[in-house]
């Protein structure tokens, strides 16, 4: 298919009961390009939280698509982001992932940058017999055009062009809310982070979070395993959910708009969240309805690059395309600030037990992407079948259930678990065309 004919490429139409996406969006180089200019530079992006960078100068480093930047508390304890590219010849001026520094030096020819993004030394300047236009210029790190937080949540972008960061979150915050409102004094990652590669396309981990169809079948180890567990063999302390109860739980998608989505599911064993003991304090504080959600299993995609998962334990995984065929990872756990030591420990241990790079899950994923990234090559079967699972629910949907949280969805569906619906991509692929198509207008 031409790129030039973007809208082509999804075709949309759930009153037919179709939703197609076209095998092209996957492998095709010139979309990726299009993708990295027209979504990921022009959106606001997830960096970090406020609370990984509390002190003056402390620092990040994270990308917005293929952008390096460097997230930092400056000396008057203003959060700002800067492309960490260095001004003289673009080395990568900070190479650390995080810690303390109140001035970052590049390791080429030693300029020297401020917690602030100035430039405040250039080596050997007055030796240098630059001339007065050299003086004239600019020469401290390129601000990320605008940053802001949600709930201690640090978002970026790279075009001062967006609306409001509260206005693109849109309805996802109250997801965001239901993640960062889980302890009074707010929530942290917990040291260290999982970080890997797949070669595969971005797009396939998106989708992923939110495809509760593939969970039997791509991790039908883990759901045997946890089957033994439930008889009391194994790793019992482990165990996390009982497949049987599973089946029929009452669960459902949400579009909601901008591009973001939710799955969730009725968690039918409380007892095994990480929140449950905190429970009575944190019902009395956020109410009896976000605590009730609280404990559902929830995978959210805030558009473009963040899932934020709930259904073992709270955690965050960014997103980074690298090449049309190579995306990276990260996940970060979330935990209370303040957290009693022996709750940390057990979550951690329900996060490594599915979802690290070494778990019972993330490896199983991985490999489908890989293969499906080569298979996506060959030719024949243009469109893909995988986004009208569920599609014929969307009428009735869970419209009412929207009304109850406050929330105004795009579009919802809901049923038994085993509908196992595909829905909630729509959201994700609708923003993805509307902001192609308006790229590729620009160009
Ligand atoms: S590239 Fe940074 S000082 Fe030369
Ligand atoms: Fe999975």
């Amino acid at each position: 298919m031409d790129p030039r004919h973007v809208k082509l490429y999804i075709d949309d139409r759930p009153a037919d009961g179709v939703f197609r996406v076209h095998r092209d969006v996957y492998t095709d180089p010139v979309l990726f390009e299009l993708e990295m200019k027209s979504i990921f530079e022009r959106c606001w992006n997830y960096l970090a939280l406020e609370s990984e960078i509390r002190n003056t100068h402390d620092f990040v480093t994270r990308h917005i698509g293929r952008t390096p930047v460097i997230v930092s508390r400056d000396a008057k304890g203003q959060i700002g982001g800067f492309v960490n590219a260095c001004r003289h010849k673009g080395a990568t001026v900070c190479r650390m992932e995080q810690g303390n520094a109140r001035y970052h030096v590049c390791p080429y020819h030693g300029w020297a940058y401020d917690s602030a993004g100035k430039n405040v030394d250039i080596k050997d300047r007055k030796s240098g017999c630059y001339a007065a236009a050299f003086d004239a210029e600019g020469h401290d790190l390129i601000p990320v055009a605008r940053i802001a937080s949600y709930k201690g949540m640090i978002f970026g972008s790279l075009s001062a062009n967006v609306p409001e960061l509260e206005e693109h979150l849109g309805e996802i915050k109250f997801f965001l809310d239901l993640h960062m409102e889980q302890a009074p004094q707010g929530m942290e990652v917990i040291p260290g982070r999982a970080w890997y590669a797949y070669r595969g396309n971005w797009k396939m981990q998106v989708e992923n979070g939110n495809d509760p169809y593939h969970e039997t079948s791509t991790h039908g180890c883990f759901v045997a395993i946890q089957e033994r567990r439930v008889k009391g063999q194994g790793n019992v302390e482990g165990r996390q959910v009982d497949w049987k109860k599973r089946a029929a739980a009452d669960s459902g998608t949400f579009d909601l708009g901008n591009g973001h989505s939710s799955v969730w599911i009725n968690c039918l064993e409380p007892e095994k969240r990480s929140l449950y003991p905190l429970l009575d304090a944190v019902r009395a504080r956020v109410g009896s309805l976000k605590a009730e959600w609280m404990l559902k299993q929830r995978n959210a995609v805030c558009f473009p690059n963040l899932q934020i998962a709930d259904h073992v334990v709270p955690q965050l995984r960014t997103i980074r395309p690298i090449a049309v065929d190579l995306t990276e990872l990260r996940s970060y756990v979330l935990a209370p600030i303040g957290e009693p030591p022996e709750s940390r420990a057990a979550r951690l241990r329900q996060f490594e037990d599915f979802i690290n790079p070494c778990g019972f899950a993330t490896p199983d994923d991985i490999t489908m992407f890989n293969e499906s990234q080569q298979n996506l090559r060959t030719s024949g079967g243009e469109w893909l079948q995988a986004h009208e699972r569920g599609i014929a629910a969307l009428p009735a949907g869970s419209r009412g259930l929207a009304g109850e949280l406050g929330i105004r969805p795009v579009a919802a569906v809901r049923g038994e678990f085993e509908m196992q619906p595909e829905t909630a991509t729509h959201a994700f692929f609708r923003e993805w065309s509307r902001r192609m198509q308006a790229g590729l207008s620009d160009i």
